[in-house]
């Protein structure tokens, strides 16, 4: 199963994206994390997308595809993956489409997580996230069992630098311009479902499951 999972900063993409990966075995890719650990480790993918990152502009689609690509010829990828983050521009999706027809491959599913600004901003500004296994939590919606330590690996929680209310607002615009169009794109294609991402993680990821399996 090859799934994508579309929806503005803070929906609840990789948070899903681990849940569904947990569930049927397959890997969560996300674009933000891959860059994320490069920023980490000073590589020159890293040094190149730092900037665009903290200002919350989307980095340059060429270097994006880039990683997509390399990533899905891994072995772990050939039962089904879950893409968490990307694409987010049509040059991204069209870039996908052509991988994917080279090799036979399809995308299964496009969920789609609507949840209002207000909520996302109450979110995002609440998160937490592990800065060993990037698990996310949230100070009010999700907590770890012990403050400022992942329930999973014990590694230390950090707030994000692009999760400040300025970048936020600025990622949301973004995403407004640039990502929301495909879901258009998708709908055309006759992919996309919609679920609401307000509720419960567990309700939420119920109506993600509905959709993958085919009950709704
Ligand atoms: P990325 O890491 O992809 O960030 P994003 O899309 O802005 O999404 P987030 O990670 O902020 O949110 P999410 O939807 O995953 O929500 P989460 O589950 O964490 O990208 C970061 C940057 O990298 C981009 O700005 C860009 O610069 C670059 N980049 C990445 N991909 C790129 C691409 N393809 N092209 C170009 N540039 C790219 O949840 C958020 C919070 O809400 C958490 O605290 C969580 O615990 C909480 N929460 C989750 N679900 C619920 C719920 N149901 N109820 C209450 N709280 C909830």
């Amino acid at each position: 199963m090859n799934l994508i999972l579309l929806g503005p900063p803070g929906a609840g993409k990789g948070t899903q994206a681990k849940l569904v990966a947990e569930q049927f075995g397959i890997p969560q890719i996300s674009t933000g994390d891959i860059l994320r650990q490069a920023v980490k480790d000073g590589t020159s993918l890293g040094q190149e997308a730092q900037a665009y990152m903290e200002r919350g502009d989307l980095v340059p689609d060429a270097v994006v595809i880039g990683i997509i690509e390399e990533r899905l010829t891994q072995p772990d990828c050939q039962a089904g993956y879950i893409l968490d983050g990307f694409p987010r521009t049509e040059v991204q999706a069209n870039a996908l489409a052509e991988t994917l027809g080279k090799r036979g491959g399809t995308i299964d599913h496009v969920v789609n997580i609507e949840v209002s600004d207000e909520e996302l901003i109450h979110r995002l500004t609440g998160r937490r996230t592990c800065k060993e296994c990037q698990e996310p939590y949230n100070v009010t919606f999700n907590p770890p069992q012990r403050e400022g330590v992942c329930d999973k690996c014990g590694g230390e929680l950090i707030q994000r630098k692009d999760d400040d209310e300025e970048t936020i607002r600025a990622r949301l615009g973004v995403y407004r311009e640039q990502t929301a169009p495909l879901v258009a794109y998708y709908e055309k294609q006759g992919l996309l479902r919609t679920v609401t991402g307000a509720g419960a993680i567990r309700e939420i990821f119920d109506a993600v499951c509905g959709v993958v399996e085919g009950r709704s």
